[in-house]
C-alpha cells in the first residue's frame, strides 16, 4: 500500500460535456469521488492524500468557470470540515490562497487548527497550487532565513530547501494518479514526485470509484522501486 498518495483530479469538463451538460456539472459530481477516495484510502491505511483540485494556470479558463468551480471549492470545502474532523482527518491546504481573501484564508487556517491532531489521514488539497510556486516560494524562504541568521549553520542544500515547501513533514508521494487521459504533470508536485510511481488511466474523474482506485493500487504492487540501486539489490 502506497504511504502517500498523489492524484490529479481530471477529466470533469469533458465527463459533462459528453453528456450534454455545463462543465461544472462535472465538477460538482467530482466532489463526491473526493469524498468516496479519501474515504476509500482512510481504510486501506494510506497515510497522505493530496489532491490537485485548481491549479495556478486554471484562472486562464473563461471567468464564469473559474468563479463557479472556486465557489464550489470553498463552499464543499466549508460544508465537509466537521465531517473530515470527525472521521479524524488532518487537513492542509497547500498553494497561494491569498487572491481568494481574508475570509477564505481564516476558514482554511481554522480548519487546519481544528484537525491538526487527527491521525487517520492527511488530505492535502491543492488549491491555486503550481510545482514552481512550490519550488519559488521555499527558495524566497530559505533566503530570508539564511539573510536573518538566527541559524548560523543553515545553508542551501537538499533538506533546507525541502522542509520550506508546502509539503514539509510529509514523505514523498509513493504513487502518482492522473484521471482523465492526458499524460502529464501539469505543473502538479514537481519537486516531490522525483521517485514517485506514475499511473495514467482514461476514466475520468467523475467516474473514478473505489474499484478504480484498486486497479490503480494493484498495478502498483507490480512495480519494483529501485531508487537509483540494481534489481538484485532491492530484493
Ligand atoms: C479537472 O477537470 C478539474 C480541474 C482542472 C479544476 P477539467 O475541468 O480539467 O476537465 P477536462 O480536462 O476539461 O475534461
Ligand atoms: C490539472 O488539470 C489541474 C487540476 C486537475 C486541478 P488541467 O485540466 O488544468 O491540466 P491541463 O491544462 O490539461 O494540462
Ligand atoms: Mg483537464
Amino acid at each position: 500500500m502506497p504511504k502517500h498518495l498523489a492524484i490529479i483530479m481530471d477529466g470533469n469538463g469533458r465527463w459533462a460535456e459528453e453528456r450534454g451538460r455545463p462543465r461544472i456539472d462535472g465538477h460538482r459530481h467530482g466532489v463526491n469521488r473526493v469524498r468516496d477516495i479519501t474515504e476509500a484510502s482512510a481504510k486501506k491505511g494510506i497515510r497522505d492524500l493530496t489532491l490537485f483540485a485548481f491549479s495556478s494556470e486554471n484562472w486562464r479558463r473563461p471567468e464564469a468557470e473559474v468563479r463557479l468551480l472556486t465557489e464550489l471549492l470553498m463552499t464543499s470545502l466549508e460544508g465537509e470540515i466537521e465531517t473530515l474532523h470527525r472521521n479524524g482527518i488532518r487537513l492542509r491546504v497547500i498553494g497561494d490562497l491569498r487572491p481568494f481573501g481574508k475570509k477564505i484564508e481564516k476558514m482554511v487556517a481554522e480548519a487546519t487548527r481544528l484537525t491538526r491532531s487527527n491521525t487517520t489521514l492527511g488530505l492535502n488539497l491543492a488549491v491555486n497550487y503550481g510545482g514552481h510556486w512550490d519550488i519559488t516560494n521555499a527558495c524566497a524562504r530559505l533566503l530570508a532565513d539564511i539573510q536573518e541568521g538566527s541559524d548560523s549553520d543553515l545553508e542551501i542544500g537538499h533538506e533546507a530547501l525541502e522542509s520550506r515547501l508546502s509539503t514539509a513533514g510529509i514523505p514523498a508521494p509513493d504513487l502518482f494518479i492522473r484521471t482523465g487521459g492526458e499524460q502529464r504533470l501539469s505543473n502538479f508536485l514537481l519537486w516531490q514526485l522525483a521517485y514517485t510511481e506514475l499511473y495514467f488511466t482514461t476514466t475520468l474523474w467523475p467516474d473514478f470509484n473505489s474499484d478504480a482506485l484498486d486497479s490503480a493500487l494493484a498495478d502498483y504492487r507490480s512495480r519494483q522501486r529501485r531508487f537509483g540501486k540494481t534489481a538484485q539489490q532491492v530484493v
